[in-house]
């Protein structure tokens, strides 16, 4: 058995000097924080997540809190993090550990990778950080840095080419100092072998990369073949009652913003005043429309146009969505998606 690699023992000497020691989830093997970083992680820089990280922890301290709380905390603690599905696959999880797995944490990979918002990327991450197992992990950074370190053809997101990778994930991960290794490539990936501009003059793998070898890094990682993302347009109705309370009605539990509190949308072009006493019994004014703004989703743009409304009966009979008369000036703990937060702000400072 080797239990160390070449390009392990590369990256660890630089790691011991340039490597980050300092973040939030780092000094600890509590699976329970290490968990929350790299699920907060999947999707979003570490700068944006350290302070909901650390909001979080402080708020729900560990699994027992997370599996007791309120779904509508934790998508107030996610309010701004974006991907949502990820709280909501968080708390779930939480669950499942209290209630099947007696509030201990899996240790292998087959039963993380069974928690819902768990890949494998991730499992190999927590095993490796919390338990010293040695797994490989391949996220973002290290599939950047190994689509030039072997110049991989293809999209790392193909199944040939992902299945590769994963290959070479494996058998570069060392038997020693897994933590630190884990750590150590995500790092040389945020810091060295970064997608624009990487500092190849600074890399420990300079003189074995293949990419760089033949002066080609820009060309790794192949890009996603290109797709024209498509552009929604909503109407979003500031339904406001005689105490200038605005109407929130909470999205379906699954799709986009799933269990968030929101505003009625409608179709631009939809008759707003018909569209209230149908969808929900309200006569009403409609005011003109705020400047559209656009909030972009990985597969689509959605462009919005807030309608400042004058509800006048609001003891109309609701439709089955759950709805609340929402008080701007004494905001309470739910889950708003970022561009009904922005809108809900706007209030606040404008009435
Ligand atoms: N991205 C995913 N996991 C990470 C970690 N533990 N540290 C920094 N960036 C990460």
């Amino acid at each position: 058995m080797t239990t160390t690699t070449p390009f392990a023992k590369r990256l660890l000497r630089w790691y011991n000097v340039h490597g980050r020691k300092n973040l939030p989830w780092q000094g600890t093997r509590n699976p329970y924080k290490i968990w929350v970083s790299e699920i907060m992680l999947q999707q979003t820089q570490v700068a944006t997540v350290i302070p909901y990280y650390e909001k979080f922890i402080l708020a729900l301290p560990c699994v027992h809190d997370l599996a007791a709380a309120p779904v509508d905390d934790v998508l107030h603690l996610w309010t701004g993090l974006g991907y949502y599905a990820r709280g909501r696959n968080l708390h779930v999880a939480a669950k499942l550990i209290v209630t099947e797995h007696q509030g201990h944490f899996p240790d292998t990979l087959k039963a993380w990778y069974a928690l819902p918002g768990v890949g494998r990327s991730t499992a190999g991450a927590i095993l490796a950080i919390a338990h010293g197992q040695r797994q490989p992990i391949l996220d973002g950074n290290v599939k950047r840095i190994l689509c030039r370190y072997f110049a991989i053809e293809g999209w790392p997101g193909d199944k040939a080419a992902e299945s590769q990778l994963w290959r070479h994930a494996e058998a570069l991960t060392p038997h020693l100092r897994v933590q630190d290794y884990t750590q150590a490539i995500m790092d040389l990936g945020a810091i060295v072998c970064r997608r624009r501009q990487p500092l190849c003059n600074q890399c420990p793998q300079r003189s074995h990369c293949a990419a760089l070898l033949s002066d080609s890094v820009h060309v790794y990682p192949w890009s996603k073949p290109h797709k024209k993302i498509p552009i929604r347009s909503v109407a979003m109705l500031l339904l406001f009652d005689s105490k200038q309370q605005v109407l929130l009605a909470r999205r379906p539990p699954t799709g986009l913003w799933g269990g968030l509190w929101s505003l009625p949308e409608c179709d631009m072009n939809e008759d707003i005043d018909r569209w209230c006493r149908s969808r929900l019994g309200f006569k009403v004014e409609p005011g003109p429309p705020w400047p559209t703004f656009r909030h972009s989703f990985s597969h689509f743009h959605l462009d919005i146009t807030p309608i400042p409304t004058h509800v006048r009966n609001t003891t109309a009979v609701m439709e089955r969505h759950e709805t609340v008369w929402y008080n701007v000036n004494r905001p309470d703990r739910r889950g708003l998606p970022a561009p009904v937060k922005r809108i809900l702000e706007q209030l606040r400072v404008t009435t």
